[in-house]
């Protein structure tokens, strides 16, 4: 997979991917990254990246010039691309689009603005998906960017050491994880729960599925109308649903 970035601030990246896992798949060859510094394609002796906005208002706009330099000059070399803009204004990035940018054949140029916005010409000549990472504002694309690049290398084969943790985990279930212990069993006069010491794996599997579908009912009960619940998860449900109602009358 190949990622290309333009960006004002090149050095973000720089550190992220010198670290952990990101820093793993480049040296095995898995991932290409290049970060271009968008003041290298401006003309001007100052490296103007922004401008005042047409009609007035607030802060100060991307100039569409180095933007459309930047991409056409990466484009130059025929690969096909997708490109994509990050912006609070785009589809709500999320598991699915994830694993659709991770099985993606293109290349993917990420385009980050900072300030108010980047000139809608761009948009216009240019990009193929908008994607906001959630209902907030953040002062520039880069962090939505390295968020997105995070969940899509994870899930690309040989990137992580034990391949079965990406398809056991929250969220390829559609749901939220289980809840996870290591050594000591014992800690603060905190327990590890009995039955993940017992070795049945079937009671484990068991245990792991009603704690997640608790967590879920409790942080994001919205996941439960969406996934495919099987008979035993709407007996485990009402386990749960009915020992919470227990607890909150005992508290009361
Ligand atoms: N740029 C600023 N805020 C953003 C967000 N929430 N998602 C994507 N890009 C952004």
């Amino acid at each position: 997979m190949r990622y290309e970035i333009i960006t004002i601030f090149p050095d973000i990246f720089h550190a992220y991917f010198s670290e952990s896992i990101m820093k793993r798949a480049i040296g095995k060859g898995l991932i290409e990254v290049k970060v271009h510094d968008l003041r290298d394609y401006t003309s001007d002796r100052h490296r103007t990246v922004d401008d005042y906005p047409y009609g007035g208002g607030p802060g100060m706009v991307m100039k569409v010039e180095p933007f459309c330099r930047a991409i056409e000059t990466i484009k130059a070399d025929a690969l096909e691309t997708c490109t994509i803009m990050l912006t609070p204004r785009g589809r709500p990035f999320d598991q699915e689009t994830a694993v659709a940018l991770s099985e993606e054949k293109r290349r993917l140029l990420f385009l980050c603005g900072r300030y108010e916005a980047i000139d809608e010409r761009v948009r216009e000549m240019h990009v193929d998906q908008e994607i906001s990472i959630g209902d907030y504002v953040l002062t520039g694309g880069e962090l939505p960017a390295l968020v997105i690049i995070d969940a899509i290398v994870r899930l690309l084969p040989g990137v992580l050491g034990d391949e079965h943790s990406v398809e056991e985990e929250s969220f390829s279930w559609g749901i939220l994880d289980y809840p996870h212990f290591t050594r000591p069993p014992e800690y603060g006069g905190l327990k590890v729960p009995d039955i993940l010491l017992s070795g049945n794996h079937r009671e484990i599997a068991r245990w792991r599925r009603r704690e997640a579908l608790r967590n879920t009912l409790r942080a994001r009960p919205d996941l439960l109308k969406k996934v495919p619940l099987s008979g035993e998860d709407d007996r485990l449900l009402s386990e749960i649903k009915e020992e919470e109602e227990n607890e909150s009358g005992q508290r009361s």
